[in-house]
């Protein structure tokens, strides 16, 4: 298959994504860097990522923070958070990610509210304010308004697979895929980019299921996507099960190739390069920010808490420090967007603070 053979429907993406010839796979990549570079230009936008909790009301069967498992919780103090948050006002990261499992208790929704009023009064010398992304899950209405009006501008929330009868398989019967899809909505009316994904290379997940969740992000508008490679953590319920996935190596590829395909099909939409990348190649955010990704997260949860962040087997992952990669990429002709929002300029003109 070469590229210029793709159509760009549900048949033609899922084409793409089973043909597994690793020349297909390398030229893809370079092509979706090739229009990464022309559409949004050769940037790439940092998000300093405070992982603020692992503490999670929820029990999706994939995730190792689940309710249900029994592991050590903590929660960050405010100071923790707010030391984070200097570091990456010092570094001149432009923005940060708050991301954390789902809470719905009262002084925890305050906390947040509390932290995104503090965190806009840091210090970033000429640089506008920090911006600011949650990832906090599913809130009701008014607490996702309450977070906008304190400060918040963007919020993940990925849908993890866009067909609800596999988000029925992977998620216990009350978490409802129309529930999650409405909060979806809530975010974008507000006023927040939403940012959305799904997890790659699942059990039960086939190529349309996978061309499906491009094309949802299309049919959403999403100005931003994360999503990265499924990986196992040997004790939630779904690994357990004994169904079967694909090989470190074909998620691997397929995190790779769905950035690739996405670039392609939304040009000037924001695409992280995802953590999990990270656990199957320690070059693999890199290798996505190669495929067409544009924003990097560099991890800034002190490191006590971050080994309890245990969503999958992270082994490899460790917090960035000062001289890790997203210092590193300058040397191989990315430009790092230093101070800078990094908004995405999808739906936009004009200038990008
Ligand atoms: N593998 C990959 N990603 C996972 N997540 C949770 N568990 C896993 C796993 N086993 C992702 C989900 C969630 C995000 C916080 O982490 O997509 O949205
Ligand atoms: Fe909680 Fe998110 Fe894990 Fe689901 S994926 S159990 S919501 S942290």
């Amino acid at each position: 298959m070469q590229v210029s053979e793709i159509t760009w429907d549900r048949e033609g993406l899922a084409a793409a994504i089973a043909c597994e010839d690793p020349a297909f796979e390398a030229a893809l990549c370079e092509e979706a860097y090739r229009v990464k570079v022309a559409t949004v230009g050769p940037e790439v936008y940092l998000r300093g990522l405070v992982e603020i909790s692992n503490i999670c009301v929820k029990n999706c069967f994939y995730c190792g923070i689940r309710h249900d498992i029994r592991c050590p919780r903590y929660e960050l103090s405010d100071e923790a958070v707010l030391s984070a948050m200097q570091t990456a006002a010092d570094r001149r990261f432009g923005s940060v990610v708050i991301q954390g499992g789902e809470r719905t208790d009262a002084a925890f929704i305050r906390k947040i509210t509390r932290l995104l009023k503090e965190i806009k009064q840091i210090d970033t010398g000429e640089d506008p304010p920090l911006g600011i992304t949650l990832s906090l899950g599913e809130q009701p209405r008014e607490v996702y308004e309450e977070w906008f009006d304190a400060g918040a501008h963007r919020y993940l929330l990925r849908i993890e697979s866009s067909n609800p009868d596999l988000y029925r398989k992977i998620h216990p019967e009350d978490h409802s895929y129309d529930r999650r899809l409405q909060a979806l909505y809530d975010l974008k009316e507000i006023g927040y980019q939403a940012g959305t994904g799904a997890m790659i290379g699942m059990p039960f997940q086939t190529a349309e299921d996978l061309a499906d969740d491009l094309l949802f992000y299309q049919k959403f508008d999403a100005p931003m996507v994360g999503m990265g490679p499924y990986n196992p953590h040997p004790e939630t319920p779904l690994t357990l099960s004994g169904a079967p996935y694909p090989s470190a190596e074909r998620r691997f590829a397929l995190g790779l190739k769905m950035i690739a395909l996405l670039r392609l099909l939304m040009p000037d939409i924001n695409i992280a390069a995802a953590t999990s990348l990270e656990v199957l190649d320690p070059r693999g955010r890199e290798m996505g920010l190669f495929s067409g990704a544009n924003v990097f997260m560099p991890n800034l949860t002190p490191r006590e808490q971050m080994v309890k962040y245990n969503l999958y087997d992270r082994k490899t992952a460790l917090p960035d420090g000062p001289s890790s990669l997203a210092d590193s990429l300058s040397g191989q002709g990315i430009v790092i967007g230093y101070g800078r929002w990094g908004d995405s300029k999808h739906g936009k003109s004009g200038l990008v603070m």
